[in-house]
């Protein structure tokens, strides 16, 4: 604005001043020349003229000085006004710069929000995953809690168990305790009673008779008796009927005999007298059965139970029908347990009759109704009995009285009997 107007202003002297000035060496060639003309052809009018031009160029001149200092301020207005443009373009520039800076500034602004709201979502993330940390810690605590619980509830059964157990045979050795006193108490009041009625008879007879004796063996009894006695050995000096116990079975009865081979067997089978039917099934030999008195069989499972707790020796005692005795003893008899069919081992033989009972060796235990499909159990069924047949035997214990009770010899006579009877003690070392 300011600037072309300027600029117009400057033009316009500058031409005046070119149309007002010649070359000083022009302007005296011009005048020689005026003068050559004006003498030569002698015109008197160019003169005047001559001297008006040199008139109007002093004038000339006069205006020309003031020109140049027109021109001079001009410059200088000039270099003035330069510098205020360039003042004014520094302010322009520098007010852009400061746009620019504000701008960057706005931008920096915004960058710093975005970070700021980025650092947030950081944090909240942050937060998220340690409260995630914080549960996964919560749950492998209880994890290893649950584990803990798991392993006491293990541990508890196991003590549950444990103590059921204990709970049983505690129940079976009071059932079992309960059973001996009610079998003991008849026999300890009827001891009682005989005492009262022998010392009854003590007093009327004179003194000096067996009564400590008498006191002392019924005190060894009772004293036996509290040691739950297992076999007839410690009754080797009272045979007859006592309790025994021997563990799987409890405590039974048995017959102990100290007459036939010294003291303390137990008789485990027994023919006296032909009273006893001995066609029994499985289950009853298993059992026992007969009477202690008369004929008996102490059953299978005692029988078992007794022979695996130790080593025993066997006695057989034998009575031929014209009354010679004989007798066969095994250093080593036991019978396997029933799942094996109470099969038959006898060890070393010792007697004064055949070996006749080797036969029926290793071989199991047959009825009627027992392993019929077997000949030997098929020897059961033929002959009415239990025993340990193998084709079917050579010594018979429990064949019918009078009919199958028999021993064989080696010549194959056969011994029939009127008596036969097993007896069983511990071996003694
Ligand atoms: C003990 O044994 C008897 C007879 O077998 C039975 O009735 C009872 O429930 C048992 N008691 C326990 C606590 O096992
Ligand atoms: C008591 O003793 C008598 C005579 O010895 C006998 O006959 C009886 O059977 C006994 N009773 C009992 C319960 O043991
Ligand atoms: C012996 O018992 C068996 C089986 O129970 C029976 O068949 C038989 O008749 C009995 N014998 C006698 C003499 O009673
Ligand atoms: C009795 O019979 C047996 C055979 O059974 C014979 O060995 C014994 O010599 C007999 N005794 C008498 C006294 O006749």
């Amino acid at each position: 604005m300011g600037r072309t107007k300027i600029n117009v202003v400057l033009l316009m002297i500058l031409k005046l001043f070119l149309v007002g000035t010649t070359t000083g060496e022009e302007t005296y060639e011009n005048d020689r020349h005026i003068k050559e003309l004006s003498s030569s052809h002698t015109y008197k009018n160019v003169n005047h003229l001559h001297l008006n031009f040199l008139r109007g160029r002093s004038e000339l001149d006069q205006s020309e000085i003031k020109e140049k200092h027109i021109s001079e301020i001009n410059a200088d207005l000039m270099k003035k006004y330069h510098e205020i443009v360039g003042i004014h373009e520094k302010l322009m520039k520098e007010a852009f710069q400061l746009d620019e800076y504000k701008n960057e500034i706005i931008r920096k602004e915004n960058d710093l929000q975005l970070c700021q709201s980025k650092v947030d979502k950081l944090e909240s993330e942050i937060n998220s995953q340690q409260t995630t940390i914080n549960q996964l810690t919560l749950n492998a605590n209880f994890l290893a809690s649950y584990d803990e619980c798991k392993k006491e509830l293990s541990d508890k059964s196991n003590k549950l168990e444990i103590c059921e157990v204990q709970l049983k045979k505690l129940n079976s050795s009071v059932i079992e305790k309960d059973e001996k006193i009610s079998e003991y108490s008849p026999t300890i009041q009827n001891i009682t009673e005989h005492q009262k009625t022998i010392n009854l008879k003590l007093e009327e007879t004179p003194p000096m008779l067996v009564t400590s004796d008498f006191r002392e063996a019924i005190a060894n009894l009772r004293s036996i008796y509290h040691n739950n006695p297992s076999s007839c050995l410690p009754f080797g000096e009272h045979p007859g009927v006592h309790e025994i116990k021997v563990s799987g079975v409890g405590f039974f009865e048995v017959l102990c005999d100290s007459q036939l081979a010294g003291p303390g067997w137990i008789v485990i089978q027994q023919r006296i007298g032909g009273k006893e039917n001995f066609t029994r099934d499985w289950a009853t030999y298993r059992k026992g059965f007969g009477s202690l008195d008369s004929d008996f069989f102490l059953g299978l499972e005692k029988m078992y139970r007794l022979t695996s707790q130790q080593q025993y020796e066997l006695y057989i005692h034998l009575v031929a029908e014209n009354g010679s005795i004989f007798y066969a003893r095994y250093d080593d008899f036991k019978i396997s347990d029933e799942d094996h069919g109470y099969a038959l081992s006898l060890g070393k033989f010792r007697g004064n009759i055949e070996n006749a009972m080797r036969e029926s060796e290793n071989r199991k235990f047959r009825t009627f109704d027992e392993g019929y499909q077997h000949y030997s159990g098929n020897c059961a069924v033929w002959h009415g009995s239990g025993w340990w047949y193998n084709d079917c035997f050579k010594g018979h214990l429990n064949g019918l009285y009078g009919r199958d009770l028999e021993w064989y010899t080696e010549t194959g006579t056969i011994n029939k009997l009127k008596e036969a009877k097993m007896l069983i003690r511990p071996k003694e070392e």
